[in-house]
């Protein structure tokens, strides 16, 4: 198998292991090389001989609780799924010993009924983390799957989602490119000479109602007036793609009435109005996400559903240039594929000899 390091679970002094493991990972991050480096074991195990901090972020998508049997058994099997979440609890601990304290782990799993009923597995995982082991949990994405599998149950709704939980080690100071994962914002026009926002603001119809309002004193309108033509300077300078304007009595409130809840409210009621304005650089993407599966995008080879797709905002945002994001449950390495796609090292760890050949070849283009 051309350009893979593959560390076999081999000697059985575990400080060789480690020591295996370090070179490995030392030599990998001087190469050129953005074929990942892929390790053979358990995944506890591995990630136990990997040294601490180390890793610049995490992705992962683990077994299904109970739904598919893999070629070297592992997790998933278990009888009870308290036992499953012990075990990726326990996996998920060692993970964050190896990732550095600017890291992010993004964890991506599916649900599993027991007895009818939903077991709500994504939750009982992440409270572990969140409540025992001190994961930061910034975010809950909902992956729309967009059409559902085969189902064939009367009595209850089809699934389309899972979920994929964005965990941190530290409150602030972790690597994030918010601008790497920003949509292109609409540009400006000009419209019979007039600069017109992206959304074809042009400021007159905020003009006219600041003028005729009765509810404004001249103070504040005059105030309305300077800052109204100050945005718009900044629009037309590129500064600004787009804003809102929202003037008391005139416009809903985008926010709560509530003075206690919202800083705006107090605004509206000292200073008559506010702006609303779109970032420059396009806005950030929302926490719902419109993917289908790979195994439903009739692509050449038959891969896990967990699509490449899911993991370019995670790797852009997460992931320096520079840094190697690892998969503990790397499988045919959909994670790996989206990072050398990405421009980014990756360590790729499963427990199957046969899936990390596949995603050898996959990563070399074979197939
Ligand atoms: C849902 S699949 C991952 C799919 C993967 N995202 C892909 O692109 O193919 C889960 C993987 O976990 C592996 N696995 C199960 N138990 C494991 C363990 N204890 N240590 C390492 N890998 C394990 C399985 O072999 C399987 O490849």
């Amino acid at each position: 198998m051309a350009q893979t390091t593959f560390t076999f679970d081999g000697p059985s002094d575990t400080s060789i292991v480690a020591a295996t493991y370090e070179q490995s990972l030392r030599e990998y991050r001087g190469s050129q090389s953005h074929f990942p480096l892929l390790l053979l074991g358990d995944a506890l195990t591995v990630l136990k001989n990997l040294p601490a901090e180390s890793i610049d972020a995490a992705m992962t998508s683990p077994p299904y609780w109970g739904k598919r049997e893999y070629e070297n058994g592992g997790i998933g099997l278990e009888a009870d799924y308290r036992d499953f979440v012990d075990n990726l609890a326990a996996v998920f601990e060692e993970l964050r010993r190896v990732l550095k304290p600017t890291g992010s782990f993004w964890l991506n799993l599916g649900d599993s009924y027991e007895n009818k009923c939903l077991v709500g597995i994504p939750w009982r995982v992440a409270f572990e983390l969140t409540d025992r082991q001190g994961w930061i949990m910034r975010n809950s994405v909902v992956w729309n799957k967009v059409k559902s599998g085969m189902d064939n149950t009367k009595d209850r709704l089809g699934n389309v989602h899972e979920l994929l939980f964005h965990f941190v080690k530290q409150h602030k100071d972790y690597y994030y490119d918010a601008d790497a994962i920003r949509s292109k914002p609409r540009e400006s026009k000009i419209i019979n000479g007039a600069v017109v926002s992206a959304t074809g603001v042009s400021g007159v119809r905020y003009k006219r109602q600041i003028e005729l309002s009765t509810d404004l004193s001249l103070e504040q309108k005059e105030r309305a007036f300077v800052e109204l033509e100050r945005t718009l300077a900044e629009v037309r300078e590129g500064k600004l793609s787009d804003f809102r304007m929202i003037i008391r009595s005139q416009q809903r409130a985008t926010h709560s009435d509530k003075e206690k809840v919202s800083g705006r409210a107090k605004e509206l009621r000292e200073k008559g109005f506010y702006f609303l304005r779109y970032h420059p650089n396009g806005s950030k993407p929302a926490d719902v996400w419109d993917i289908i599966p790979e195994d439903t995008q009739r692509r050449t080879g038959h891969f896990a559903p967990y699509p490449v797709d899911l993991c370019r905002i995670p790797i852009l945002a997460t992931c320096p240039a520079d840094g190697v994001i690892l998969d503990p449950f790397c499988g045919t390495g959909t994670t790996l594929v989206a990072a050398q796609k990405l421009g980014r090292k990756s360590v790729g760890i499963d427990i199957s000899l046969e899936y990390l050949e596949f995603a050898s070849e996959r990563c070399l283009g074979l197939i």
